[in-house]
C-alpha cells in the first residue's frame, strides 16, 4: 500500500561557496528572490503538497535559517499598531506552527547524500520528500503537489526530471531511461554528473524527490561516490539494481538554479517581472537598460 508522504528533508547544511562573501555570515537559504526569502518558497511548495512535518539538515551558522520561521511579537505589534493588516497578515503566514518544524545537524558537509542521512531517525520507516531549496521552480501547481499526484498512481521512488542540453549533463544527475511514458520514465539507471559522451540520457534530476526509507538503508552503507562526497543519486541508483521502481517525472514549470549567480539573477527578473506591483516599472527599466547596452556595441 502506498503511505501519504507528510515528511519533507530540506538539506540547508550546504557552504554555499558560489555566494561568497555573502554566505560568509548570512546562509544561501535566506538570500532573497524580490522579498522572500529562497527557504519561504520551499516551505510554501512543501505546503502545497500536503507535506506536515519540515525537517532541515543544518550546519554551523544557520542560526538567521532558525530565527526566521519564528513569531516576530515586537514586529507584529508595531505593524498592528500602525494598522498595517496587510503587511501583518503575510508575516504572519510565515510563522512555523511550534514543532512543525526539527532541525538535525550535518557536521561537515560530506554531500547531500550524507545531509539527507543525518535526517534518517526523523523519517522512520515512512517514505519522505526532499527539497532542495536551490531549485525555485515557477509553476501553475507547485511542482512537488505534481508528483505527489503522479506519485499517488505510481508509488516507488520518483525524482523530478528535465532535459537539459546535453553538453550540461556534467552538471547533473542523469537518468539512464528504460521506459518513457511521457511525463513520467521509468529508470532503468541514474548517473551523478556524467560527462556528455558517458551520458546514458539529457534527462536531468533536479531537486525534488519522493523517496522511500530503503534508501536511508543505501546512504548508511555507501562508500564516497564523485567528488569524495556522498552521493544520494548512487543511493537511488542502488535501488534501481535492487530492482525496486524509480521514476522520472517531467514536470510543468520553469526552474531556476538559484545556487547559481546567473540562475539566481535569471530568477530575479522572471519573479519580478511576474508581481503585479513591480512589473510595469521594471519592465521599463530592463528595456533601457537593453537600449543603452545596444547603443554601446
Ligand atoms: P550544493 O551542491 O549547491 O552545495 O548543494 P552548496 O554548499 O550548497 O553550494 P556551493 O556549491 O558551495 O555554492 C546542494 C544542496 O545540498 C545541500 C546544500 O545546502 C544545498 O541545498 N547540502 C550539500 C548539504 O546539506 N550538505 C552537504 O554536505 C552538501
Amino acid at each position: 500500500m502506498k503511505r501519504k508522504v507528510t515528511k519533507a528533508i530540506f538539506p540547508v547544511a550546504g557552504l554555499g561557496t558560489r555566494f561568497l562573501p555573502a554566505t560568509k555570515s548570512i546562509p544561501k537559504e535566506i538570500l532573497t528572490l524580490v522579498d522572500r526569502p529562497l527557504i519561504q518558497y520551499a516551505i510554501d511548495e512543501a505546503r502545497a503538497a500536503g507535506i506536515r512535518e519540515f525537517i532541515f539538515v543544518t550546519s554551523r551558522g544557520k542560526g538567521a535559517l532558525e530565527d526566521y520561521f519564528d513569531d516576530a511579537p515586537e514586529l507584529e505589534n508595531s505593524l498592528r499598531k500602525s494598522g498595517k493588516t496587510e503587511l501583518l497578515e503575510m508575516l504572519k503566514a510565515t510563522n512555523m506552527e511550534s514543532g512543525a518544524i526539527a532541525y538535525v545537524r550535518q557536521n561537515r558537509p560530506m554531500g547531500l547524500g550524507h545531509a539527507v542521512w543525518c535526517a534518517r531517525r526523523l523519517v522512520g520507516n515512512e517514505p519522505f520528500a526532499v527539497i532542495l531549496t536551490d531549485d525555485v521552480i515557477a509553476a501553475e501547481k507547485p511542482c512537488l503537489q505534481q508528483m505527489m499526484e503522479a506519485y499517488a498512481e505510481t508509488g516507488g521512488n520518483m525524482v523530478a526530471a528535465m532535459e537539459v542540453p546535453p553538453e550540461k549533463t556534467s552538471s547533473y544527475g542523469i537518468l539512464d531511461v528504460g521506459e518513457d511514458m511521457g511525463a513520467i520514465v521509468r529508470a532503468k539507471g541514474m548517473v551523478e554528473k556524467p560527462a556528455q559522451e558517458d551520458a546514458p540520457s539529457n534527462l536531468a534530476v533536479i531537486g525534488r524527490y519522493i523517496l522511500t526509507p530503503k534508501i536511508m538503508q543505501h546512504l548508511h552503507r555507501m562508500k564516497a561516490g564523485s567528488g569524495g562526497e556522498i552521493q544520494l543519486t548512487d543511493a537511488i541508483a542502488e535501488e534501481i539494481r535492487q530492482g525496486e521502481s524509480v521514476y522520472g517525472f517531467r514536470f510543468r514549470g520553469q526552474r531556476f538554479d538559484c545556487g547559481s549567480k546567473a540562475g539566481f539573477l535569471q530568477a530575479t527578473v522572471a519573479f519580478a517581472l511576474a508581481r503585479d506591483d513591480l512589473r510595469d516599472e521594471f519592465a521599463e527599466y530592463l528595456a533601457h537598460m537593453a537600449a543603452v547596452q545596444k547603443a554601446a556595441e
